[in-house]
């Protein structure tokens, strides 16, 4: 039986907070309680700020309860890309800041007593072409300072037929949810204020910072800080800038002993590994999968083809014990969005490239020091403000074009056949009602059906019906949303619309 769910996420304990009731005064609000949230949250509390902390859901229930797992600066095969593009100044700090984040995070679950299954192990990735582009990452990655070997393909462990491979020494693995756990402990007990299912739906920033949530109650604060995976409605137009991209999960244990180290593939699709080590010698995790938000038709079928790998690799029938999935953002030219929005007083940090654990440790350094007015090496790397190259502005015109025609499509998905009353437990998408109308619809395992109105509610793109997540997702910016239209992700703050089926009274 495979559990729905992070298998981080089902084995920690991450505390909870009440909502907000009343109005609330601060130096600082941050807004969103994952990774980059909490530990941005946690310094400026140490530091002396008195902070806030909004959280539309639960702590760390979103992206970052549901990673891999990986604090590593070695970010599949990035090296020489950021070299030939940025030069090696910045490919030089981007290596330096994220191995400075390795050592941060180890550094500061030792201080703050967090015991969340870490180790240190080497990180390998490979391509099973005999010759690939790896022994120019590995001999780039190490010019650039960073611990990286041309090795050994057999030194990967796992018993596929590798053509090339590089290590990366001494980096880190944990358990994500165990870590929120304990910034969000520390923050607390160093004074910090957290307030659980508090959305917040915009800020004013006429004079000090207002951020209004749905439930009513503001913060008043001098700064704020949106980490909120992409900043939420139209702030800095990043909705615009960075495109959503989902990848899937499974923990599950092999027939054998499961390779120590931390894998990934250079080659396509992607697989990444690590060890589960709440699934015993033999526990994995493989990660992979990816495809943009709301892009594809069968998500069901990506499950599998991660099941049908670890079959194939380890000749026996796979059942994992648990699934999932998640999204992250990535920015056209490789390096993250983080600092002083375009256009605002906001603070923001976005665009991680599903290497959030680290480059989200270095976004929490650089926002609590634009906040306290001090240096950071890595402000103007990670510059919030910037146009990009040229390659960059043309990746995001191809783009927005591709989001224009997503948007053009209307209600034109794949339509559901049969009315309502043909669909079974389980079973969602889009309907054609009796008296015309396009419904949104899931009937859940107690039988309930529910309707919405599939449009999403940031600017008003067709929804895509995702058939394993049962969730509504959004292609254009990456919103996705409960069968019962509640916001789960994505920069909108609203939820979807009911639409009552025929026969039933008016939603
Ligand atoms: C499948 C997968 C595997 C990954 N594995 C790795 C890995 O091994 N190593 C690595 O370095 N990176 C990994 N990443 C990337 C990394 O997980 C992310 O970059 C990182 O978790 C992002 O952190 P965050 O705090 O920005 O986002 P989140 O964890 O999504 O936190 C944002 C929070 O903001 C809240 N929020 C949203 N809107 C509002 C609002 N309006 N008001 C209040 N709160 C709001 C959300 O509820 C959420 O809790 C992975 C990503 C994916 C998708
Ligand atoms: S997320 Fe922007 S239109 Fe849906």
């Amino acid at each position: 039986m495979t559990t729905q769910g992070s298998v981080w996420l089902a084995t920690a304990t991450i505390p909870q907070y009440d909502g907000i009731l009343a109005d609330k005064h601060a130096d600082v609000v941050v807004v969103g309680g994952g990774l980059i949230g909490l530990t941005t949250a946690l310094y400026l509390q140490q530091a002396g700020a008195d902070v806030v902390l909004l959280e539309a859901g639960r702590l760390g229930a979103r992206t970052s309860g549901n990673t891999t797992g990986k604090v590593t600066s070695q970010h599949n095969a990035i090296y020489a890309d950021l070299l030939d593009r940025h030069g090696p100044g910045k490919a030089g700090q981007y290596a330096a800041a994220n191995q400075a984040a390795v050592d941060e995070v180890a550094a500061l679950a030792d201080r703050l007593g967090i015991d969340c299954e870490l180790t240190r192990t080497p990180s390998f990735v490979y391509s099973e072409l005999p010759e690939s582009t790896l022994r120019r990452e590995a001999d780039v990655a190490s010019a650039l300072g960073l611990p990286a070997h041309f090795v050994d393909p057999d030194e990967v462990g796992l018993p596929l037929k590798i053509g090339e491979a590089v290590r990366f020494d001494d980096q880190v693995q944990l358990h994500p949810a165990l870590y929120l756990a304990g910034l969000a402990t520390a923050f607390t007990q160093a004074g910090g204020r957290i307030f659980e299912q508090s959305r917040v739906t915009e800020f004013n920033t006429d004079h000090d910072i207002e951020a209004v949530t749905a439930q009513g109650p503001l913060v008043r604060a001098n700064h704020a800080v949106v980490a909120t995976l992409l900043p939420i409605g139209l702030t800095g137009g990043y909705f615009a800038r960075t495109r959503p991209s989902q990848s899937h999960g499974i923990a599950v244990q092999l027939p054998v002993e499961a390779p120590r180290g931390m894998t990934i593939t250079v080659d396509s699709p992607v697989r990444s590994t690590r060890p589960w080590p709440g699934g015993g010698p033999n526990g994995l995790i493989v990660v992979g999968g990816d495809h943009e938000t709301g892009a594809e038709e069968d998500t069901e079928a990506i499950y599998q083809s991660l099941v049908d790998w670890v079959g194939t690799v380890w000749d026996f029938s796979a059942q994992p014990e648990y699934r999932w999935s998640a999204q992250d953002y990535s920015t056209p030219d490789l390096l993250p969005f983080v600092g002083k929005s375009s256009g605002s007083p906001l603070l923001v940090a976005t665009g991680m490239h599903k290497w959030g654990l680290s480059n989200g440790t270095v976004a929490a350094g650089i926002l609590r020091d634009l906040v306290l007015g001090r240096d950071n090496p890595w402000t103007g790397l990670y510059d919030a403000g910037r146009i990009g190259d040229a390659q960059a502005v043309a990746k995001l015109v191809k783009d927005n074009l591709h989001v224009g025609k997503e948007f053009a499509k209307g209600r034109l998905g794949r339509m559901l056949k049969g009315g309502l009353d043909h669909l079974e437990v389980g079973q969602g998408g889009l309907i054609t009602t009796d008296d015309g109308k396009t419904v949104g619809a899931y009937r859940d395992h107690d039988g309930e059906l529910h309707t919405v109105d599939p449009v999403c509610t940031h600017l008003g793109c067709p929804l895509h019906w995702n058939n394993a997540d049962t969730t509504w997702d959004c292609n254009c910016h990456g919103s996705r949303f409960a069968p019962d239209g509640t916001v789960l992700d994505g920069p909108t703050t609203s939820p979807l619309k009911q639409q009552s089926a025929p026969g039933e009274p008016p939603a």
